[in-house]
């Protein structure tokens, strides 16, 4: 597309943005509620919430309150809602077996979700961290993080999660495989209609920080995360992994982080087509949430505008911690 503008002053660009309604008519983008996916962190017990340090308003909830927060969100036509589970440091083991039990805290809080407010979709994390001594998405050997024997876990953890009723299933892991080994192990066990929104262009980024700190993960990961999630400094490899997962059987594909990462989803957007999501990942959320409590921003301000970027950029929606906020501000 090339733009054509007539020399000045036949044409003033400034015409179209005089007044408000002006401006709305030219509005090339817009954020809507049924954009938005919001990610809940799940904790054991009944009837109680903690607060997370790191994540102003943001609180781990039982599973009782979630079916309550998901009751919310779909009154408020948020489509979606995404399970973390917060897990006791004392059932973490290097095997990580409670993965693939049915009846996890992630799997509990799936089938109380889909019992009481069965229109939400529900959307569960595939990765071993929540779970694992170590705090690694993978099974970790001699201080390595080995792939296959990582996916065999994670394909059971999909399974358990699908017959637990969740209607996508997100990796977050980057292991390479799962996508087509989950997809057909899915077929294979009836599950033939659950989605995979894979967290294909996953990068090792310094922005998660808040986000372990609510999952119990800051002090259990040994090491860091670049052999397996993306180098921040690549963009092409974002489209050969985007690639792979699709062909691999994913739905659905994520960029993450979010707003640093707004590049990477416009190239997968115009190569794919497919429907494309981002992550305003929780340390996005808490810079806006601090600076706008030191009044140094205008918080709700900066999170609206933070998310027509994610329009803009080609995104279809948006994993965000702001959605109920952003929901009962667009519902008026
Ligand atoms: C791990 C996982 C992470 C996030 C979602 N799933 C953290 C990590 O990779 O260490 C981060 C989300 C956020 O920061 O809001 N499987």
């Amino acid at each position: 597309m090339t733009p054509i503008v007539a020399p000045t002053p036949m044409s003033r660009l400034r015409r179209l943005r005089r007044t408000a309604s002006l401006r709305a008519l030219a509005q090339e983008n817009a954020i809507g509620v049924d954009d938005l996916i919001w990610p809940v962190f799940v904790m054991e017990g009944e009837d109680a919430s903690q607060p997370i340090p790191s994540m102003p308003d943001v609180e781990r909830l039982t599973v009782d309150r979630v079916v309550t927060a998901a009751k919310e969100a779909a009154s408020l036509g948020i489509p979606a809602i995404c399970l973390f589970p917060y897990i006791d440091p004392a059932i973490k083991t290097e095997a990580c077996e409670e993965v693939w039990d049915e009846n996890n805290l992630s799997n509990r809080a799936t089938r109380a979700i889909k019992e009481a407010v069965p229109e939400i979709a529900v959307m569960t994390d595939v990765a071993l961290d929540p779970y694992n001594a170590n705090g690694h998405d993978g099974i970790v050997r001699d201080g390595v993080i080995v792939n296959d024997e990582s996916v065999e876990a994670l394909v059971k953890m999909a399974v358990a999660q699908a017959k637990a009723g969740a209607d996508i299933l997100g990796p977050s892991d980057m292991m390479d495989g799962r996508i087509g080994a989950m997809r057909q192990a899915l077929e294979a066990e009836g599950y033939q209609d659950t989605a995979i929104l894979s967290y294909a262009a996953k990068y090792a980024s310094a922005f998660y920080g808040p986000f372990r700190d609510a999952v119990g993960a800051s002090g259990a990961l040994v090491g860091d995360k670049k052999t397996y999630q993306m180098n921040p400094a690549n963009s092409d490899e974002a489209l050969r992994l985007v690639a792979r997962d699709l062909q691999e059987g994913a739905d659905m594909v994520m960029v993450k982080p979010g707003l640093p990462y707004l590049d990477i989803c416009r190239r997968v957007k115009d190569q794919f087509g497919a429907p494309t999501y981002a992550y305003q990942v929780s340390g996005e959320y808490s810079m806006i949430m601090g600076a706008g409590a030191n009044g140094w921003i205008d918080d709700q301000a900066v999170m609206l505008e933070s998310l027509i970027a994610f329009k803009r950029a080609g995104c279809d929606g948006i994993l965000t911690y702001f959605a109920p906020r952003v929901a009962k501000l667009l519902n008026g």
